[in-house]
């Protein structure tokens, strides 16, 4: 049984306290810290947005600002406190905005700057940040900054990325592969060198070890937050630098799904140096009461947790994806995971889905009771202890909708892997908000099919619903809101050895929620002994429950994928 001291969290500084209560934040709706001292994303609830799929104000078959905009009250009244949108800044899209050409600036398709600080504004009505996604390793191959770079050997940005020559005539300079497929290097004819990209080769890494392109990118998070930006979530921060030695990386057995060979990331990742950047980053970000939340994708627990810097001054909101590798219904796994992300010294982060993995409603999903493991795993991840991050459409339990052909596939990655490689249009597809042609996304055709589930799972229909996915979420959320166990609570185990209750306790100076959820298929009992956590005397009073579940005694019954949030009291 694991038990979690509720908060060890860096205990703030009082004269930094001071500054973020009274910092008057552009995009501060409320102020950075509450009155206990917390500070405000520590129990926010985020939402991703992919902009393209959210909502179209102008019906081009893309999603817009103005379509977020429009959205803002039916985020607040879901339960969201802030939103993370994917990046809508200039961009030929060849990886749908992750190859930027422009820091500062909005893409036509999303609309302009006015469209952003409109839509800020409309956040800040509805007490919902604004997040944006900052990809630091590299830019897209049109910006000014490359295309100077590649105009000569002694351009002035010439240094920005990484050239060097090859190693034989025909040769790239080493083994190192790109995570998208083929070697990570592109011979450039203008000056006969290659150069570095760990992604496509329209995507080259920029060279971090320049100061000049340090300063850049630190300005210009400082200019975003200026403009209303409530903090950044961090693109692919692992890969940041490389040895400068340009050592090959070690080969392992096997091909990947792309054909390439396997290899070890060990000169190309994970360099000590990341850790210096995000101190700096987050120095700046201390300026404005932002949030930093990364993308950390981590083997192991230590590797986690020293992104939160030793002193709590790099993340505050690593990602743990960790959790995100248990794709299967096992409390086992699951209480593995979750009591190693409790201990390290930061504050957990708990997602379940994003824009490059398969919608949990597929990767939990059994196919047949996938509504009520959806309502499950919502009640599951939103109940722990730490930040949750959501995925647009997870709460109305949208679908993966994988392209049959390959002629379909717009996601390179699944043009280059089809067929072992479908990419990852499948998650991306338009929000489904009624039951309207192209559910109620756009007048037009949208960028990609709307999935047929739509005249079932949509925002409309789910309302109504009181049984709904939705209205799960929505009581979910409701209740994290305003039970102090829940938003501060200590995380205990229960029942370890039940391979398929998955069930904890979190309680607060005296106040405690039981949360048991039923993982398998069959009916199940389990039995509570919750004196030795002070608590028990009294039958746990079901707060939420799935429709058969209920509680006898010490003693709570649920139905196959059944659940229940019940209160505890001493
Ligand atoms: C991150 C993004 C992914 C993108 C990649 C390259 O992993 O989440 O969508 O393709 O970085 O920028």
């Amino acid at each position: 049984m694991s038990r979690r001291s509720p908060l060890r969290m860096p205990s703030l500084m009082p004269g930094l306290l001071l500054v973020l209560l009274c910092s008057s934040v552009a995009g501060a709706q409320t102020q950075s810290v509450d009155a206990k001292g917390h500070p405000w994303w520590q129990h926010a609830v985020f939402y991703e947005i992919y902009p393209r799929s959210f909502a179209d104000s102008n019906n081009d078959g893309v999603g817009d600002l103005e379509g977020i905009s429009s959205k803002m009250s039916y985020l607040h009244e879901l339960g969201v406190d802030a939103i993370w949108i994917a990046p809508c800044y200039p961009s030929p899209q060849v990886d749908f905005g992750y190859d930027v050409a422009d820091y500062r600036n909005i893409d036509p398709m999303y609309g302009n700057l006015a469209d952003f600080d409109h839509m800020v504004a409309e956040g800040r009505k509805h007490r919902v940040r604004v997040i944006l996604d900052f990809v630091p390793n590299h830019t897209s191959d049109q910006h000014p900054w490359f295309q100077d770079s590649k105009s000569s050997r002694t351009a002035s940005h010439r240094d920005w990325y990484i050239w060097r020559d090859g190693k034989a005539p025909g040769q790239p300079p080493n083994n190192w592969i790109s995570g998208f497929g083929g070697t990570a290097w592109t011979l450039d004819p203008t000056t006969n060198q290659y150069f570095y990209h760990i992604f496509y080769t329209q995507q080259p890494d920029l060279n971090w070890r320049n100061p000049a392109v340090e300063q850049v990118m630190l300005d210009t998070t400082r200019w975003w937050y200026k403009r209303g930006v409530s903090g950044f979530r961090l693109d692919a921060v692992d890969t940041l630098f490389e040895d400068p030695a340009l050592h090959d990386n070690p080969v392992l057995p096997g091909t990947n799904k792309q054909g390439d060979p396997n290899m070890q990331d060990k000169n190309n990742k994970n360099f000590p140096e990341v850790h210096e950047v995000l101190r700096k980053l987050r120095k700046v970000a201390d300026e404005s009461g932002a949030v930093l939340i990364g993308e950390t994708w981590t083997s192991n627990v230590a590797e986690l947790d020293r992104y939160y810097g030793e002193d709590g001054n790099e993340l505050q909101m690593p990602m743990d994806f960790m959790f995100t590798t248990v794709n299967k219904l096992s409390p086992p796994e699951f209480r593995r995971q979750i009591a190693a992300v409790d201990g390290t010294h930061g504050w957990p982060v708990f997602v379940i889905g994003n824009h490059d993995l398969v919608r949990s409603y597929n990767r939990y999903g059994d196919g047949k009771n996938n509504d009520a493991i959806a309502k499950l795993m919502g009640a599951f991840y939103l109940t722990l202890r730490g930040t949750p991050v959501m995925y647009y459409g997870e709460e109305i339990g949208m679908e993966n909708n994988d392209p049959t052909r390959k002629e379909e596939v717009k996601d390179p990655i699944g043009r280059t892997g089809w067929p072992e490689e479908k990419g990852r249009d499948g998650e991306r597809t338009p929000m489904q908000w009624n039951t309207a042609p192209n559910a109620g996304f756009s007048k037009r055709g949208p960028w990609l099919p709307v999935p047929p589930s739509y005249r079932t799972h949509n925002v409309a229909s789910e309302s109504k619903d009181t049984n709904s996915v939705l209205s799960l979420y929505r009581k979910v959320l409701a209740l994290r809101h305003t039970n102090e166990a829940l938003l501060e609570g200590s995380y205990t185990a229960l029942n370890e050895d039940d391979p398929n209750v998955m069930s904890y306790l979190r309680s607060y100076k005296g106040k405690g929620v039981l949360v048991a959820l039923n993982m398998s298929a069959a009916p199940q009992k389990a039995i509570f002994h919750l004196s030795q956590q002070g608590f028990g005397r009294a039958m746990p009073k079901a707060l939420i429950a799935s429709p058969a579940a209920s509680v006898k005694g010490n003693e709570v019954t649920l139905e196959p994928f059944g659940l229940l949030i019940a209160e505890v009291n001493q």
